[in-house]
């Protein structure tokens, strides 16, 4: 693997689950495997799990973690081509990336779409310029249009929980405040689709996302239906993707959020969510904090995802 941009580049989904599994029995076993090895996690947008378990997965490889937050002490950088830098930026991506990658083995990267331009955002405009530019392994740490950490992370927790060979998994929109990229959503169908788990995605009417990531899932409109027999239930907001609305909030009906009420539909499901979480909105405090929530030990699982990673970026590059 050079790069993971997402569930293409990690290949198998049983090996490297069970690489996974073999890992979280002692997640030190590979202590001095990143020795003199560098991570630089790069951060264009804000985070808490992802900036620990990334930086702690590098740690429990013996490698060394620097992070930098773009927006905070770097210089604000320039990412058009061509512009008259007589702005605000002082500073082109075009020089700062291979500076970045002239001081690291490893680099991951934050940096979620903007919401100006669908084809920019689509095009993973910025992460696709580390990777040609830094000459480094690159990973995303969610990028425009996927969050493969997250997802596989959620993937490991689905197999620790599941009770049948086939899970009911059902992805549902809940309300939010404000406009969220479709990152999660997108990536989080992509793993399942590569998994034989039956997925059903709910969402209203207008939040349909793009079909190369939903591929075999079913879309159900009524998010009650939905939910009937569902062993899993995985919530999450996500802003308009179709045109002409990319990334306008077309509704904000608490009557999606999930409650106990939605959850008695279920299979006695498993609650889970990505975290950041609005309680009230995405999900009433009753659900979250019930023992059918394992939004803790998914998160938790954000380290194993991460080190599975590295450990294959270390593996196949050095
Ligand atoms: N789930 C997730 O990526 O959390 P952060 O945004 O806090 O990193």
């Amino acid at each position: 693997m050079r790069h993971f941009t997402s569930v293409h580049d990690i290949g198998n989904l049983d090996v490297a689950l069970k690489e996974a599994f073999e890992l979280k029995k002692n997640v030190f076993q590979y202590d001095a495997f990143g020795k003199n090895k560098t991570l630089l996690a790069i951060f264009f947008d804000s985070s808490l799990r992802t900036r620990l378990s990334t930086q702690k997965a590098a740690l429990n490889l013996g490698m060394n973690a620097i992070v930098l937050d773009v927006n905070q002490g770097a210089w604000k950088l320039e990412t058009g081509y061509g512009v008259i830098m007589d702005g605000d930026k002082p500073e082109h991506i075009l020089e700062a990336i291979p500076v970045m990658g002239s001081y690291c083995d490893i680099i991951g990267v934050r940096s979620f779409a903007r919401f100006e331009n669908k084809q920019d955002d689509y095009e993973e405009k910025i992460l696709n310029q580390f990777i040609k530019y830094s000459g480094k392994p690159v990973f995303s740490m969610e990028a425009a249009t996927r969050h493969p950490l997250q997802s596989f992370a959620d993937l490991i927790t689905i197999e620790e929980y599941r009770k049948t060979d086939r899970p009911k998994i059902v992805m549902t929109w809940a309300p939010h405040p404000r406009s969220l990229p479709q990152a999660v959503p997108n990536s989080f169908a992509e793993w399942i689709n590569a998994t034989d788990y039956e997925l059903v995605i709910t969402h209203p009417k207008g939040y349909e996302l793009d079909e190369k990531f939903t591929g075999k899932a079913k879309i159900e409109y009524n998010q009650n239906k939905a939910f009937e027999g569902a062993d899993f239930i995985y919530a999450k907001n996500w802003a308009a993707y179709t045109d002409p609305n990319y990334g306008q909030i077309l509704s904000r009906d608490r009557a999606w959020t999930v409650d106990s009420r939605k959850m008695a539909l279920t299979n006695n499901a498993y609650f889970m969510h990505c975290l950041p979480v609005r309680r009230n909105m995405i999900v009433a405090d009753e659900v979250i904090d019930s023992p059918q929530s394992i939004v803790i030990p998914e998160a938790a699982n954000r380290v194993i995802s991460a080190q599975v990673v590295l450990k294959r970026l270390l593996t196949d590059n050095y």
